[in-house]
């Protein structure tokens, strides 16, 4: 399913003292199937930007068109039933919305509040909780006998028991230790590749929008300040540190390789692997002078 977002401004408690400017001017395409990161300071507008995509925002200027539906602040909308079970969120810290008595109410709670029956909700929980990583012992566990991490998993279970085809990640690794981040991480790129999963995330971390995403959108101040393709962001990474935004390690490795040799490396490195290529060729005939 594709989704874009077409000039899109959002005000908290529009037209009221509180009045609040989010976002603004914001036109981002996510085709069926890509991977998208979204990357930006604290406040940047980036958890505004993420619930329009499931129209639990409306904008207050512009439109979201997700399929085939349009939300925009002018029309009533209905049934929005059918847009939220296509895309999943997994919010910031989703392991504080767990409720239930166990692991497998939780995970069954939105796949039928859905409409799907008892018996079809089960079975997708135990295929979810295999795809966390988890085993099916915990789901007649209560979530709260759990550890962090384990309720982390569980949460994200009961948003891919939906069977969603675009899936919207908070910050999902935020207070995960390095291993589990990496298991997390590794979990949702599988899951974008067996099933075509559209992915939208946002992170703090360049170097897993490098690693992962085909498109990176970069937020400052509620506006889309640059996006592009990875190699494109960061062709010219000073603007990015200007900001005060990290690059990647590859990246500022190239950037100072560069500088000390005087040369130019002929493409934008991304992964270590091409790094090594480049500066192979670049000690071909020997130290450069
Ligand atoms: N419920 C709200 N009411 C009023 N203002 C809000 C509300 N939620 C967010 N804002 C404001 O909107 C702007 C964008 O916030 P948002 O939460 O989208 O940023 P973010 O990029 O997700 O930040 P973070 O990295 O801290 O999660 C900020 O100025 C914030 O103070
Ligand atoms: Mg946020």
């Amino acid at each position: 399913m594709d989704i874009s977002l077409q000039q899109v401004e959002y005000r908290y408690q529009a037209n009221s003292p509180f009045e609040r400017l989010a976002i603004q001017d914001v036109s981002i395409d996510i085709p069926s199937g890509m991977y998208l990161a979204i990357i930006g300071h604290t406040g940047s507008g980036k958890s505004t930007l993420l619930q329009h995509l499931n129209a639990i925002l409306k904008p207050t200027e512009g439109q979201v068109v997700i399929g085939d539906r349009v939300i925009t602040n002018a029309k009533k909308q209905k049934n929005l039933k059918d847009v939220r079970k296509r895309v999943g969120i997994v919010f910031q810290f989703p392991e504080h919305q767990l409720f239930e008595e166990t692991v497998e109410k939780d995970i069954c709670f939105g796949p039928m509040n859905f409409g799907v029956s008892e018996e079809e909700a089960k079975e997708r929980a135990r295929r979810a909780i295999k795809q966390v990583g988890l085993s099916e012992e915990i789901l007649h566990k209560s979530p709260f006998e759990l550890s962090g991490g384990q309720m982390r998993r569980v949460a994200i279970a009961g948003v891919l028991a939906m069977e969603p085809e675009v899936i919207v990640l908070d910050e999902p690794t935020a207070g995960l230790d390095p291993r589990g981040r990496k298991e997390i991480m590794e979990m949702f790129y599988r899951l974008h590749k067996e099933r075509n999963l559209s992915t939208v995330l946002v992170t703090h971390s360049m170097e897993d929008a490098s690693l992962y995403a085909d498109q990176i959108v970069i937020m400052h101040q509620g506006k889309v300040y640059k996006k592009g393709n990875p190699r494109e962001i960061f062709h010219t990474p000073e603007g990015l540190i200007d900001l005060g935004l990290d690059v990647p390690e590859v990246v500022r490795f190239q950037q100072k390789l560069e500088k000390a040799f005087q040369t130019k490396l002929s493409r934008t490195c991304i992964t270590l692997d091409e790094l090594s290529d480049e500066i192979a060729q670049l000690f071909k005939g020997g130290m450069p002078k």
